[in-house]
């Protein structure tokens, strides 16, 4: 990644530096930017500072005169982890459902919560904004595509927070460019599953591009000679995505470690994440994460959510199983015994405090 960071060349990306060299000269945003777009389907791509930059970007480009409202599922990052930015940026209000199926949205969901532009009270739907992987889990691609044409017949905007859409494409065999088509824009995170240090790309029609670049500048996000990031980031598209195949059968694997020993799975490791539930052992979060600090070597925990990425160790999977036995064995032997679920997870809400492995 290095060695690509310092071969990448070094025009100004505010200034789009410079337009008329051949491609093989072009600084290294944008071949990426193209590079993107090709792989995804689109016309153009925007080359971002971060994945939350991307989507109000995005948002802010699709939403042009209030009132109207952005539809989405209540977990989504674009309402709970960016600082309320929809409506600060854009003015938007927001429909947040929450998915009975504990899961994804379905077409029928999204049709009963849509708000149609018929009555003076109401802001209506503008944009429906999908998230996938939501929380590591995969969004059923037939559920997209029907709620995709649902939107398109009523001329309301489809974007895709797709930070970790890498791992919908290994994982289902969908190319890049089907999981993009029923959207109108989409956001890919570099910073993520793949691992490069910063970056973004939003993606979507070449006009559409245009607008947001300026809203990027306005936001503070253009960036001056990015080709380095970019560069890093063509590392990791070529070189850390295929390692994700890996990456997901280590999450399986903790998954079954866990399910072994009685822990009950809240989401299961359909990509990268699993979300557990400590109680089901008998143990809290915080116990598990000083036990796990004081191993001979560290594991940084965070609550529920276990995220394995590309530099997580088979042995640091290991530690961790061993550390949940010995807790579930000490719990069990001092009389816990596991409430009975029915089989059902109990799908809580814990809160993720974002610490990395
Ligand atoms: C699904 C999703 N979207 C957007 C973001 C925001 O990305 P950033 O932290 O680069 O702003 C994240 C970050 O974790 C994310 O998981």
């Amino acid at each position: 990644m290095y060695a690509y960071a310092v071969n990448a060349t070094l025009g100004d990306d505010v200034y789009s530096e410079p337009s008329t060299t051949p491609v093989i000269y072009q600084p290294t945003y944008h071949a990426l930017e193209a590079h993107i777009a090709q792989l995804t389907g689109k016309e153009a791509g925007l080359f971002m500072p971060s994945g939350t930059a991307s989507n109000q970007i995005a948002l802010r480009t699709h939403l042009k005169q209030p009132p109207y409202t952005v539809l989405c599922d209540h977990r989504g990052h674009i309402h709970r982890y960016e600082v309320g930015g929809t409506p600060f940026h854009s003015g938007a209000a927001m429909t947040t459902l929450i998915p009975s199926n504990g899961h994804h949205l379905t077409l029928s969901e999204v049709e009963d919560n849509v708000i149609y532009d018929t009555d003076v009270h109401l802001a209506p739907t503008e944009v429906i904004s999908l998230e996938n992987t939501l929380n590591g889990t995969i969004f059923p691609q037939d559920e997209i595509i029907a709620i995709s044409e649902f939107a398109r017949s009523h001329n309301i905007k489809m974007h895709l927070d797709g930070a970790r859409l890498w791992h919908v494409a290994i994982e289902t065999g969908l190319s890049l460019k089907e999981l993009c088509d029923a959207f109108d824009t989409v956001s890919l995170c570099f910073s993520k599953g793949l691992g490069a240090p910063i970056g973004s790309c939003l993606v979507g029609p070449t006009e559409f591009i245009a607008k947001a670049r300026r809203f990027r500048k306005l936001f503070g996000g253009g960036m001056r000679q990015t080709g380095i990031l970019a560069a890093s980031a063509a590392y990791a598209l070529n070189y850390n995505f295929p390692l994700l195949v890996n990456v997901h059968a280590l999450a399986r694997k903790v998954q079954k470690g866990l399910e072994d020993v009685g822990v009950t799975i809240l989401s299961p490791a359909e990509t990268c994440m699993i979300f557990y539930d400590a109680s089901s052992i008998g143990a809290t979060y915080d116990e598990i994460f000083e036990r796990g600090r004081k191993l001979p070597e560290p594991l940084i925990l965070g609550g529920s959510r276990v995220v394995i990425h590309i530099q997580t160790s088979e042995a640091a999977v290991d530690d961790f199983l061993t550390l949940i036995r010995d807790i579930a064995g000490e719990k069990k032997r001092a009389g816990f015994v596991k409430p009975e679920t029915n089989g059902q997870t109990h799908f809580k809400e814990v809160y993720v405090r974002r610490v990395s492995h």
